[in-house]
C-alpha cells in the first residue's frame, strides 16, 4: 500500500528535502573576512540575533556560516570531527538549534583534501562520515573547499573530489546547500551546475579596491553559467570591513547584484556603521539581486573601464549599473534599445541610490564619479520624458 506523507514546514523550520535549495542567490553571513580563525558559538549566535534585530533577516538574509577554524586539529577515535570545546562548547547542534530558532539556516565549511586551509582535519575519504554528522547537527549550507587537495588537480579528480561530497550530502536525506570553494581553477562554471547550487569563480577576495576589481571582472563574463539554483560566487562581501569608502562598497553591493551573485555579508555586525548597514539593506539593489528569473547581469560595454551591465527582470525592467572602474570622472552609459527595452512613449528611471526618478527619452546615462556605480532600475513608461 502506498502512504502519501505530507511534510509541513512553518517558516522558522530547517529546509525539507523536496525545496527548491537556492532558487535565487543564498543571502548571508560568514565570518571568515572579518574574524578568520577567531570564530565561536558566541559570535555566531549573537550575529543571528543581530541578523534579526537590524532588519536584514527581513531583508532577505537567512545564512548563518561558520567558515573554517571550528573544529580541533584531529578526528576522535571514531574518526568523526569534532568542534573545538572551547569555541563551541555546546558543539554544532546547539549553535544550530539557537540559529533554527530565529528562523534562520546554519552554514559550515569543510574541504575537499587532506586538511583545511588553517590546516584542521579534511573531508578527502571521510565525506560519508562528515556529511553524516552535518546532517546530524542540523547544517543547512556546506562551504566546500580545496587547500591541500592531495595533488588531485585535474579536471576529472576535482569533478571525483567534488561529487563525492554532493553524493554524501545528497545520501543524508537533508537539504543542504553546497558552495564549492575552488577558486575558479577549473573552470566549475562548467562543471558544477547541477552539483552545486554556488561555485567561487575567484580567489580570495580582500578589503581594497584593486580585489573588488579584480574578482568583478573575473565573474562578470560568466553570465552564461548562472541560473535558478545555480550561482556564479565572485566570494564574500567586504561591505563594512573599512578598507574602502563608502562609494566602493556601494559598487561592491551593486555589482555583486547585476551579477546576481550571493550577498554574503563578511563584517562585523555589532560595531558596523550606520552607512555601511545601510547598503547590506538596500531593498531595491537586493530585489535585483534576488529577481526570480535568476539572469546574471551582461556586460553591455566596458571601454576605458567604463562599464554598463544589463540585468533582464522577470516583469520586463531592467537593472542597469554604470561602473566607473576608473580614476577619473566620467559620463557614459546605454539606451534603453541596447539594454533590450521595447520602443515605448519613456522609460522611468529610478536611481537605486539616491531614489531619484527621471523619465528618458531612451538615454541611460549619468556622471559617475571614480570607482563608483550608478544604479538604475529601468522601466518603460506612458509618462513623457523629462529629459
Ligand atoms: C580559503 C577560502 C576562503 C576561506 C579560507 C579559510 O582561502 O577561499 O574563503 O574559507 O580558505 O581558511
Amino acid at each position: 500500500m502506498l502512504i502519501a506523507v505530507a511534510v509541513i514546514q512553518s517558516a522558522s523550520d530547517p529546509p525539507g528535502i523536496a525545496d527548491a535549495l537556492a532558487p535565487t542567490p543564498p543571502m548571508g553571513w560568514n565570518d571568515w573576512n572579518a574574524f578568520g580563525c577567531d570564530v565561536s558559538a558566541g559570535l555566531v549566535q549573537h550575529t543571528a540575533d543581530l541578523m534579526v534585530d537590524n532588519g536584514m533577516k527581513a531583508a532577505g538574509y537567512r545564512y548563518v556560516n561558520i567558515d573554517d577554524c571550528w573544529m580541533l586539529p584531529h578526528r576522535n577515535a571514531a574518526g568523526d570531527l569534532v568542534p573545538d570545546p572551547v569555541k563551541f562548547p555546546g558543539g554544532i547542534r546547539a549553535v544550530a538549534d539557537y540559529v533554527h530558532a530565529r528562523g534562520l539556516r546554519l552554514g559550515i565549511y569543510e574541504d575537499a583534501g587532506t586538511k583545511t586551509c588553517e590546516g584542521y582535519p579534511g573531508s578527502l575519504g571521510h565525506e560519508r562520515q562528515d556529511a553524516a554528522r552535518f546532517a546530524a547537527w542540523g547544517v543547512d549550507y556546506l562551504k566546500y573547499d580545496n587547500c591541500h587537495n592531495a595533488a588531485l588537480t585535474t579536471r576529472a579528480q576535482y569533478l571525483a573530489r567534488y561529487s563525492a561530497m554532493r553524493e554524501a550530502l545528497k545520501a543524508t536525506g537533508r537539504a543542504i546547500v553546497y558552495s564549492i570553494c575552488e577558486w575558479g581553477e577549473q573552470q566549475p562554471w562548467t562543471w558544477a551546475p547541477g552539483m552545486a547550487e554556488l561555485w567561487r569563480t575567484t580567489h580570495d577576495i580582500k578589503d581594497d579596491y584593486a580585489h573588488l576589481l579584480r574578482n568583478y571582472t573575473q565573474n562578470v563574463d560568466l553570465h552564461a553559467f548562472a541560473r535558478p539554483g545555480a550561482w556564479n560566487d565572485p566570494d564574500m562581501l567586504e561591505v563594512g570591513n573599512g578598507g574602502m569608502s563608502t562609494a566602493e562598497y556601494r559598487a561592491e553591493f551593486s555589482l555583486w547584484a547585476v551579477m546576481a551573485a550571493p550577498l554574503l555579508a563578511g563584517t562585523d555586525l555589532r560595531t558596523i556603521s550606520a552607512a555601511d548597514r545601510a547598503i547590506y539593506l538596500n531593498r531595491q539593489v537586493i530585489a535585483v539581486d534576488q529577481d526570480a528569473a535568476g539572469h546574471q547581469g551582461v556586460p553591455v560595454s566596458r571601454e576605458h573601464g567604463h562599464w554598463v551591465v544589463v540585468k533582464r527582470l522577470s516583469n520586463g525592467d531592467r537593472a542597469v549599473v554604470l561602473f566607473n572602474a576608473g580614476d577619473a570622472p566620467a559620463r557614459f552609459g546605454t539606451t534603453a534599445a541596447a539594454a533590450g527595452l521595447p520602443s515605448a512613449p519613456g522609460y522611468l528611471l529610478t536611481d537605486l541610490w539616491s531614489k531619484a526618478t527621471v523619465v528618458s527619452a531612451g538615454d541611460i546615462r549619468a556622471s559617475v564619479s571614480p570607482h563608483s556605480v550608478v544604479m538604475y532600475r529601468v522601466a518603460v513608461t506612458l509618462r513623457r520624458p523629462t529629459r
